[in-house]
């Protein structure tokens, strides 16, 4: 077992804050914040001054000050690469949040690089993580409905994220890569690893560059079949943002995630619900709580096993299956392959 973990983040910008926190509230479990890094200087100032700790605007000059023992990157997926492969040639274990990187072959670069460096590498995919998705996958694990053989899983919003994140708005890869990625390693994590997929992308806002809703059908290798569905554009009443919500059907029953994180089991005829919401952490704050104890909960995660020495869940090697899922439904989408082969018009 390893003593205290010196962690630094580069990335001080929106979502940064979540992992500024978790890492802060993880302290009694040995985590030490040792650095921010950000090339705003403004940012990475007033970071440093709310944890207390020293600044960079330069992560090499960072990584050769404070020698940390871990990397927590929360830039944006154009700087993964070069900033998670930085941090390996300084031999600093590295987690990098979604998506990986840009392409899948940076993803595998990466992967690549850390394992010749034998360096510890994990992906923040936190949404496997939230309260309520571990509460289906216990749910699931128990045997309440058997094996999984259908599913649709949903995470359908009208909530304006783009206020937070105003560069969507220029994103040529946008709800796939930014919402469908955690949706898809989901499916992955509760129904098995796919074997094929197919695609529908829809632009429906607006001025928008890339995809705001996305549409997938997918077969897992066990047989079991999944659809995938996220979009941006959807008008629901109450908007269950960021909540994720499916149905998962097996031969024992059927397991049913309703808006608010009710959860109800159906079996041979008897429904039991269960309220399964995410608790409200003293940082964290209405309607994002989910998505922020999600990321606590995903950083524990990562700081127990960087500390035991042993992979996380969503190693860099696991999530290269979830960035190919993300890989294939956009080729999918563009190539249009289940055309239906036949179009009658009356004469
Ligand atoms: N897991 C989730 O639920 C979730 C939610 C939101 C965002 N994210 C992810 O978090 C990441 C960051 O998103 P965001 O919305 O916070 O973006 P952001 O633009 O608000 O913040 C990124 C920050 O990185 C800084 N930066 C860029 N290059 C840098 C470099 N070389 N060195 C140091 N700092 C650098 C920028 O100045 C900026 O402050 C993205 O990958 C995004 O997909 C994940």
């Amino acid at each position: 077992m390893r003593g205290r973990v010196r962690v630094a983040v580069i990335g001080c910008g929106f979502y940064a804050e979540n992992h500024l926190q978790s890492w802060h509230h993880l302290r009694p479990e040995g985590a030490d914040l040792a650095a921010v890094c950000d090339v705003d200087a403004h940012k990475a100032k007033s970071a440093g001054a709310r944890y207390g700790v020293p600044y960079y605007t330069d992560a090499d000059a960072m990584l050769r000050a404070e020698k940390p023992d871990l990397v927590d990157i929360v830039t944006r997926h154009e700087t993964h690469r070069p900033l998670a492969e930085l941090a390996i040639s300084h031999g600093i274990a590295v987690i990098v949040q979604k998506p990986f990187a840009s392409t899948l072959t940076d993803c595998m670069a990466i992967v690549a690089a850390a394992h010749k460096a034998e360096v510890w590498l994990a992906v923040h995919e936190n949404f496997r993580f939230q309260a309520p998705m571990r509460a289906v996958r216990k749910a699931i694990a128990a045997g309440m409905i058997g094996q999984p053989s259908w599913a649709r899983i949903l995470f359908r919003t009208g909530f304006d994220v783009y206020a937070a994140q105003p560069y969507f708005l220029h994103e040529p890869n946008l709800v796939i890569a930014d919402v469908g990625i955690h949706v898809m390693d989901l499916a992955r994590a509760i129904m098995g690893e796919v074997a094929r997929l197919s695609c529908e992308t829809q632009h429906r806002r607006p001025g928008l560059l890339g995809e705001d809703t996305a549409t997938m059908l997918l077969r897992h290798e066990n047989g079991a079949v999944s659809v995938v569905e996220c979009t941006y554009q959807a008008q629901r009443d109450p908007d269950p943002f960021p909540q994720t919500l499916m149905e998962i059907e097996g031969p024992d029953g059927t397991l049913i995630v309703h808006p608010g994180y009710r959860m109800s089991v159906i079996r041979q005829g008897t429904t039991t619900v269960q309220d399964i919401s995410s608790p409200l952490l003293p940082w964290t704050a209405e309607p994002w709580h989910a998505s922020q104890e999600g990321a606590f909960a995903a950083c524990a995660h990562f700081l127990d096993c960087f500390g035991r020495g042993v992979a996380a869940e969503t190693s860099g090697e696991d999530n290269l299956r979830t960035f190919a899922l993300v890989d294939a439904a956009y080729r999918a989408a563009a190539s249009h392959n289940a055309e239906v082969p036949f179009a009658w018009r009356p004469a």
